[in-house]
C-alpha cells in the first residue's frame, strides 16, 4: 500500500485530531501551510502532522496563538520541527511557564487576603491596586 505524500484536509484532520475548522485557522493564521490543488482543494505536506503536535501542546501550556506562530516562523524557512528544535522551544515555553505560575500564586495568595475582607479598597486591597507598598503590610484595609 503507498503512503500519500499529502493530505487532504479531512484525513489531517483524522490524523492530527483536529478539527477541520481549526485547520483553517490555523491556516489562516499562519501556523500551517497547504498547496492547491488543480480543482482548487487543500493539501498538506506530511510534515504538517508534527507541525500540529507542536502547536497543540503549546496551547495546552497556554501560550498564545501569536506565540506560538512566531516561535514556528522562527525556524529556517518555515521548516516542520525538528528534535533539536523541540527541546529548544519547549524549554523556552518551560521557562515562560514558570513565570505565570510564579504570577497566578501570587494573585492567589493576594485573593486569600480578600476573602473575607471585601473591601475592594484602592488604598488597601492588593488585588485592586497591585502596584500598593501597604498591600506587603498584609491583607486587609490599612486605613479605616
Ligand atoms: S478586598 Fe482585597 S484587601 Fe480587602
Amino acid at each position: 500500500m503507498m503512503i500519500p505524500k499529502e493530505l487532504g484536509v479531512g484525513e489531517l484532520a483524522e490524523r492530527s485530531g483536529v478539527a477541520v475548522s481549526a485547520l483553517h485557522f490555523y491556516e489562516a493564521k499562519g501556523l500551517i501551510h497547504s498547496v492547491r490543488t488543480a480543482g482548487n482543494q487543500r493539501r498538506y505536506a506530511r510534515s504538517v502532522l508534527r507541525r500540529l503536535a507542536v502547536i497543540k501542546v503549546a496551547q495546552r501550556v497556554g501560550l498564545p496563538l501569536a506565540d506560538i506562530a512566531s516561535a514556528l516562523d522562527a525556524l529556517p524557512s518555515g521548516r516542520t520541527p525538528t528534535v533539536a528544535d523541540w527541546r529548544r522551544l519547549s524549554a523556552t515555553w518551560k521557562r515562560e511557564l514558570e513565570e505565570r505560575i510564579a504570577t497566578l500564586t501570587q494573585l492567589r495568595d493576594q485573593l486569600d487576603g480578600c476573602i473575607g475582607c471585601g473591601c475592594l479598597s484602592l488604598k488597601a486591597c492588593p488585588l485592586r491596586n497591585s502596584g500598593d507598598a501597604l498591600a506587603q503590610r498584609g491583607a486587609g484595609p490599612h486605613f479605616r
